[in-house]
């Protein structure tokens, strides 16, 4: 508008199922907070997959792990369970997902997706190189590692680890 100095706020979203939260997911979620104003990490419920933990208990061990990490910038921890994800984004003004690019495999997974929620409502997806040394860790190989009896303290934040001797 003439006259006025306009700012957007860059809203992006983080989605995932945080099945348990890693260090790979911290890393990525640090690294959005610092490009984008507000950092909207969900939950996301995906139907087609038996989770270990429930919604809830990710997202709090999210928000934990979050405070525990005191990562800079405006992050907010939710969860969403119907309907699309870019009907989330749509709701909250993001424009933008964040999504962790560890392998070809991610790459192959990833942009079909980020094509449709393009498609479907003009949101673009980011993708954020995770540091290298956190590149090979995933929320599967934690819970495996965990209902092993291993020790999965490498691989998550403190609060994941404490939690996941008592799962
Ligand atoms: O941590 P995950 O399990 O790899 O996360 C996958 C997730 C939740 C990001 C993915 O399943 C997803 O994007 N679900 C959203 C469902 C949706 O809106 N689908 C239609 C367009 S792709």
């Amino acid at each position: 508008m003439p006259g006025t100095v306009g700012f957007m706020r860059r809203i992006a979203v983080v989605p995932g199922s945080f099945d348990p939260v890693t260090l790979g997911h911290l890393d990525v979620i640090g690294r959005a907070a610092k490009i984008f104003d507000e950092v909207h990490v969900l939950v996301v419920h995906n139907p087609e997959k038996s989770p270990l933990l429930p919604v809830a208990q990710r997202a709090a061990l999210l928000e934990r792990s979050i405070a525990d990490a005191a990562l800079d910038g405006e992050i907010v921890v939710a969860s969403w369970s119907v309907g699309l994800l870019v009907d989330y984004c749509t709701d909250v003004g993001a424009s933008v997902l964040v999504k962790g690019m560890r392998s070809q495999v991610d790459i192959a997974y990833e942009t079909p997706m980020a094509v449709v929620n393009r498609d479907l409502a003009g949101v673009e997806t980011v993708f954020l190189l995770p540091d290298p040394t956190k590149s090979h860790v995933s929320s599967s190989l934690v819970r495996q590692v965990a209902a092993l009896g291993g020790d999965v303290t490498p691989y998550v934040p403190r609060a994941v680890a404490e939690f996941m001797k008592h799962v």
